[in-house]
This record gives C-alpha cells, sequence and structure tokens, in this order.
C-alpha cells in the first residue's frame, strides 16, 4: 500500500524524505513524490516507478526545511505524474499526502468544481487539498479537522503550508500515522521502520486523532479539539534490520532468516520443566482457558493459511473444537458470537483493514478476541484484548514466509498450553516441547535443498498452471505453496486436498499441468500415494515432497524434493520451506520482480 513520511527539523528534509520513501517501498510503490519547504517556497519533484528514479531527479545535496513525501501505489486513477502525491490545492500553498481511499471523494469533488476549485489529477486524494483550501482561515489543523469531519473512508494525512514553515499537521482514520520524537526534530510516517534510524521514541495515533507537529512540540487532539494524553512508546529495533545483506532479494534474506526467527518466537515461551508453554500476553489465567470452549482464528492470505493449520493442530492435540475463518468474509457475515469462545486475529503487518476490522465487529458483539502480530504497535495489536508477538523482524518482501512460519510458532505454543491444560500427558508435552526446540535444526537442513530446487524449477518453468496437493493439516501448506507461486511467479498454482482431486480438480491434468505433491511418511501417506498414480495415469508431471529414503514415491513421481522425517503435526514447517523456495526461485527464473510483485503491496489497508 502507499506510504507517507513527513519531517520538520534542523536537518535538511529532502535527504530524509528519500531515505524514508525508500523504506516504505516494500508496501508496493509505482511512483513517488516529496514536497520540500525551501526559503523560495514549495519544490515539488514527482516520478513515477520506483523510488530510485525519484532519487535520480532530486538534487544530490540535501536541501529543505520540512516536507512530505509518498509512494504511491495506484487506487484512484493511472500511474502517472499528476496522479503523484503530493496534491496542491488551488493557491498552490497546500500540500497533501495521503494513505487510504476516500468514499465519497467524487460527491465532493463535484461540489469543489461548482465552487470554482480546477482539479489537476483524477485522485480521490487532491479534494483533500482543496476542502483545506476552502476551511483554511491561518490555522492550518483547524482546517484540516473540519476537512477531516467531512470524509468517509480511510486515511492518515499529512499536510504542510507554504506560509507556515515547520509545521505539519496530521489526520487519521483507519490507516496508520506515527509520530517520531528526535532531538529538535520530528518524523511523521506511515511506518515506523522509516524513522528509526533517528528516533527510538514513538507515539502511534489514534483513529479520529489529528496532529500538529513542529521541531520541538507535538500536540494530539480529536476532531472534537479536545486534547489527546498520548504516551510515548519505545520502539526496541535496529533499521539495520530491513537491509538486504548478502541476499539478492529480501525474500531469499528472509526465508533462510527462519531458522532464527522460530528460536526468537520461542524464547522464553517454552517451560521444558513443567512440559507446557507459557505466552504472557494472552492476559488469561488457565482457569479462564478451561473455559474456552471454541477458538476461532481470523485472518487473510498468508495469515489464514496459518490459522487453518493451526485449528487442526488445536482439534488434533487439545481436543478443542477450532476453526480459521476469512477476515474479509466474517467481517460482513453477522457472526454468531459462541459464550466462551476465544477468537484470534493473526496479521503479520497488525494493518489489514479486512482483519482489522473484523476484529472490531467482533469486539463490538463482546467476543474476546487476542491478536498474534508480526508488527509491533501496529493497530491489530493495540486494538485486540490481550496476544503474542511473533518476533519474527521485519518482513519486507510483499511474499510472506519467515512470518508465516513464526505465526505457526506462536499458535504451537498456544495449542501446547490448551492441550496441557486438558488432556495431554506430561510426557506428550514433553516430547512437544522437544519437537518444537528441534525447528532450527530442522528447517536449516530443509533449506540445504535451495539449490536443487533451484535446478528443479528451470524443468517446470514451462508450465501455465500448478495444484499443490497435500492432505491433513499439510493440506493448508499446500494451499500456502500455491499462493505463494501464484503472486510472485504469476503463474496460476491452486492449493487443494489431495482426495479432493478426483472430485474436479482431475479434469485439469494434462501434461502442462504439474502436480506438487506433500507426502510425508504419516497415517496418510498410503492414501496420498493412490491420489499421485491417478495423477501420473493421467500423464501429469509429479514432483513430491517426500521423506528421505521414501524409494516407492520417488518411483512414481517425476521429481522428489527429500525433507527430513519429523513427527506429524510438525510437518507445517517442514513443507512450508521448500514450496517458499520453490516459488522463489520460479519467480527468479521467470524474471519477476520478486520483493515487489505486480499489483499486491505488502499491507492491504483498504478493504
Ligand atoms: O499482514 P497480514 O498478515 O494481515 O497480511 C495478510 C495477507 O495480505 C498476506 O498474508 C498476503 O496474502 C501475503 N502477500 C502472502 O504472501
Amino acid at each position: 500500500m502507499s506510504g507517507i513520511i513527513g519531517y520538520c527539523g534542523k536537518k535538511p528534509a529532502s535527504g530524509i524524505l528519500l531515505e524514508g520513501l525508500k523504506k516504505l517501498e516494500y508496501r508496493g510503490c509505482d511512483s513517488a513524490g516529496i514536497c520540500v519547504g525551501t526559503d523560495t517556497g514549495f519544490r515539488i519533484i514527482k516520478k513515477t516507478g520506483k523510488v530510485r528514479d525519484l532519487k535520480a531527479i532530486v538534487p544530490e545535496e540535501p536541501f529543505g526545511q520540512n516536507g512530505i513525501g509518498h509512494s504511491r501505489w495506484a487506487t484512484h486513477g493511472g500511474v502517472t505524474e499528476e496522479n503523484t502525491h503530493p496534491h496542491l490545492d488551488c493557491t498552490g500553498k497546500i500540500a497533501v499526502v495521503h494513505n487510504g481511499i476516500i468514499e465519497n471523494y467524487s460527491q465532493i469533488k463535484e461540489k469543489l468544481i461548482t465552487k470554482g476549485h480546477v482539479f489537476k489529477s483524477e485522485t480521490d486524494t487532491e479534494i483533500i487539498a482543496h476542502l483545506i483550501e476552502d476551511f483554511y482561515a491561518g490555522d492550518l489543523t483547524q482546517a484540516l479537522r473540519e476537512t477531516a469531519k467531512l470524509l468517509k473512508g480511510t486515511y492518515g494525512i499529512v499536510v504542510m503550508h507554504n506560509d507556515l514553515p515547520n509545521v505539519l499537521v496530521g489526520a487519521r482514520n483507519g490507516s496508520p500515522l506515527i509520530l517520531g520524537i528526535g532531538d529538535k526534530e520530528m518524523f511523521i510516517a506511515s511506518d515506523v521502520n522509516t524513522m528509526t534510524s533517528y528516533t527510538k521514541q514513538v507515539v502511534y495515533l489514534e483513529d479520529g486523532e489529528i496532529i500538529t507537529i513542529t521541531p520541538d512540540e507535538f500536540h494530539i487532539s480529536d476532531f472534537h479539539k479536545k486534547s489527546a494524553n498520548k504516551t510515548i512508546k519505545k520502539v526496541d529495533w535496529e533499521s539495520e534490520i530491513i537491509e538486504k545483506g548478502d541476499f539478492e532479494h529480501f525474500m531469499l534474506k528472509e526465508i533462510y532468516e527462519q531458522k532464527e526467527s522460530v528460536v526468537r518466537g520461542m524464547a522464553g515461551r517454552l517451560n521444558v520443566n513443567l512440559a507446557t508453554g507459557h505466552l504472557g500476553g494472552l492476559n488469561m489465567t488457565n482457569a479462564e482457558l478451561l473455559n474456552v470452549e471454541r477458538v476461532i482464528i481470523v485472518a487473510a492470505g498468508t495469515s489464514y493459511h496459518a490459522g487453518l493449520v493451526a485449528a487442526y493442530l488445536l482439534e488434533s492435540l487439545a481436543r478443542i473444537p477450532a476453526s480459521a475463518e476469512l477476515a474479509s468474509e466474517l467481517r460482513y457475515k453477522n457472526p454468531i458470537i459462541q459464550k466462551n469462545a476465544l477468537y484470534f486475529v493473526v496479521s503479520q503487518s497488525g494493518e489489514t483493514a479486512d482483519t482489522l476490522h473484523a476484529l472490531r465487529e467482533l469486539k463490538r458483539k463482546g467476543a474476546k478476541v487476542l491478536g498474534i502480530c508480526n508488527a509491533v504497535g501496529s493497530t491489530i495489536a493495540r486494538e485486540t484484548d490481550g496476544g503474542v508477538y511473533i518476533h519474527s523482524g521485519p518482513e519486507i518482501a510483499v511474499a510472506s514466509t519467515k512470518a508465516f512460519t513464526s505465526q505457526l510458532v506462536a499458535l504451537y505454543i498456544f495449542t501446547l498450553i490448551m492441550a496441557r491444560i486438558r488432556d495431554m500427558s506430561f510426557e506428550a508435552g514433553a516430547e512437544f516441547v522437544k519437537q518444537l526446540q528441534g525447528l532450527p535444526d530442522i528447517i536449516d537442513k530443509v533449506l540445504l535443498k535451495s539449490e536443487e530446487i533451484k535446478k528443479l524449477v528451470k524443468k517446470y518453468s514451462f508450465a501455465k498452471s500448478f495444484l499443490f496437493l497435500g492432505r491433513g493439516i499439510n493440506y493448508f501448506v499446500a494451499m500456502e505453496g500455491a499462493l505463494k507461486l501464484k503472486e510472485i511467479s504469476y503463474i496460476h498454482a491452486e492449493g487443494f486436498s489431495a482426495a479432493e482431486v478426483r472430485h474436479g480438480p482431475i479434469a485439469l491434468i494434462n501434461e502442462e499441468t504439474p502436480s506438487l505433491f506433500l507426502v510425508p511418511d504419516d497415517r496418510l501417506r498410503d492414501k496420498i500415494i493412490s491420489n499421485i498414480r491417478e495423477v501420473k495415469v493421467r500423464k501429469g508431471k509429479v514432483i513430491a515432497v517426500v521423506v528421505e529414503g521414501d524409494d516407492e514415491v520417488a518411483q512414481i513421481a517425476d521429481d522428489v524434493i527429500t525433507v527430513p522425517s519429523v513427527s506429524e503435526y510438525i510437518y507445517p514447517f517442514v513443507m512450508a520451506v521448500p514450496l517458499q523456495l520453490f516459488a522463489y526461485y520460479m519467480a527468479l527464473e521467470l524474471g519477476r520482480n520478486v520483493d515487489q510483485p505486480r499489483n499486491l503491496s505488502k499491507s492491504v489497508t483498504v478493504g
């Protein structure tokens, strides 16, 4: 999604804005622009393409006092310089950047045109600049406040006025805005990563809040001028962490990081002596957890797949009814809140609009909702009744990889806690703890298959469509593998239960549609082998992810990727990693933009 950065302080603004935009680019960017206040007035530079394209036309010597910048991911209007933010009012004195969607923009635009305003872009954002122009009478904050009252939709907005050097004002409704407090300098951005090289002191704005900043102070109030008392929070990660290091892409780096990120997700959360787990953030006693009669996990995309795996695990090990629901569907279906049900919303970014709105709807109905998030201080993390940070570190590639396995770690530990409170014995709990502790080594072994997978994809890069097939708990990993492949290689792919193939998808099988089967050595192995044979008979090519030494499958399949043998419920980790590598190398082979695939953004804050 689009990204915002604003700066006022003692340093020349242009360099800081460009640096911030670079860090926002991962969210999806098809054009970028800056507006910088100088002694001679606004200097606005815009460019379609990536931030590097903008950087190429901005003077190398940093300049300006204050400024705002925006990386745009087009929603209203094509990818053109006219549609690139910042947008100006008729006088050219008010500049605006905006994330989100103004739903009633066309009605407002019509009225503004009748009043004589002249528009230069097709964006919804431009109306904000013209509304502020109408309301402005020397107080920019008040003008934005009056404007915000008229807007329907989602927004994070930052505004500057040519007559007010070193003042920025912002407003938030449904799209994040964060204040960074430095030494005689202030930052305001949609993403905390943009400011962590300068300050770790931040304030998160809530919906319905307006902020005014100067280099020395800030003031936050609501739309009715009531001052808000805000807590200054400390961000505890370094911005260096979002560098690619020796890796060609963030996605590959993040795939490799999983051997460490799963450890971070477990740190201090496994109790070997009691053979159970501990998740302090749940804010629930064991007695309260024992009263839970159902668990419902709500999420989107990859996080939803993690939820599906976890629901299966919760039913299997903790013997508690559990399900996963798509946030986008749940928020509109008037969900029934069962007494003693516990909800989890799972989100890497903590800003996904569908998940956030599902959370709010559930809370409005009185449900207890916990969060599983990666982004610290994100809106979902703040609005849930408690929850768990997965600590996988910033995930930059649009395709989610390490967040998936870290979400699983958190949900596996939750399952262990629930199971141990119920029927799981000490011995079984101890064994489960041991298996979780063994994850880094297992992931490391799977990563050794990287080169093999890289070679294998060349053989299959002809395919226009893929089936990903698994059973039991790995069915959901097959869905995740298909999502990974389609989003970054643009090859059509679907994940099915291998058993369901004969109920329809088998009609797709021919020499040109390969199937990728997940074949663990568990109780469903023989069933899967039958499914493979059915595909082979119909001339379908088969790649099987199999356990080392499984010669029977190796003989039937056209190609195999071998993985270590683990216990049944650990397979989702073991199976997910080769599928991530498969998608990565396929995208590379096809020359795709791996980290920023077309049409996608890292955090879907509209919905
Ligand atoms: O930030 P979230 O976990 O809430 O994001 C949910 C999905 O948008 C996300 O997982 C998406 O499907 C990824 N691009 C998948 O790789």
